[in-house]
């Protein structure tokens, strides 16, 4: 299983930004925890961080034939891109999207995903253990099991 993890604008400043909102663990102990979590299930992952909404709508273009499933957190442009809604669409490469805060707690504008309109389920407000959960269930997904919505 080939599995493309996805991270979008601001991501990179993990630690540094709102550590109340997003705790202090950094950028590069979210990556270290996707390589671990993957490694220990026997999936083929790739990392991506961009804040250029057209680098990440080119990364799912080119990500079609590769990869069998994607975990997105497109950051800020979950509320608005409806480029990178359409890229997903586009390839319909099975995606779980995950946000670290409870984006249904905070700002009215946070409330709507426009990009989660092409995933299978959106997983909010678990903090690095959200990016974990959404691995195994792409996993299991993928192997036929059922997921919750
Ligand atoms: C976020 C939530 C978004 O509203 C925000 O713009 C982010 C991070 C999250 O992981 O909680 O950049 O996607």
């Amino acid at each position: 299983m080939n599995l493309l993890v996805i991270n979008g604008p601001n991501l990179n400043l993990l630690g540094l930004r709102e550590p109340d909102i997003y705790g202090k663990q950094t950028f590069s102990d979210l990556i270290d925890m996707i390589n671990e979590v993957c490694k220990s299930e026997g999936i083929s992952v790739t990392t991506y961080q961009s804040n250029h909404e057209g680098a990440i709508v080119d990364t799912i273009q080119e990500a079609y034939g590769k990869y069998d499933g994607i975990v997105i957190n497109p950051g800020a442009y979950t509320h608005y891109s409806i480029a990178i809604l359409d890229a997903l669409k586009a390839v319909s490469i099975p995606t779980i999207e995950v946000h670290l805060s409870d984006i249904h707690s905070r700002e009215e504008f946070r409330n709507v995903s426009i990009t989660g309109n092409a995933a299978l389920k959106i997983i909010y407000g678990l903090g690095f253990e959200g990016y974990k959960r959404a691995i195994i269930e792409m996993k299991e997904y993928l192997e036929g099991k059922n997921i919750n919505g």
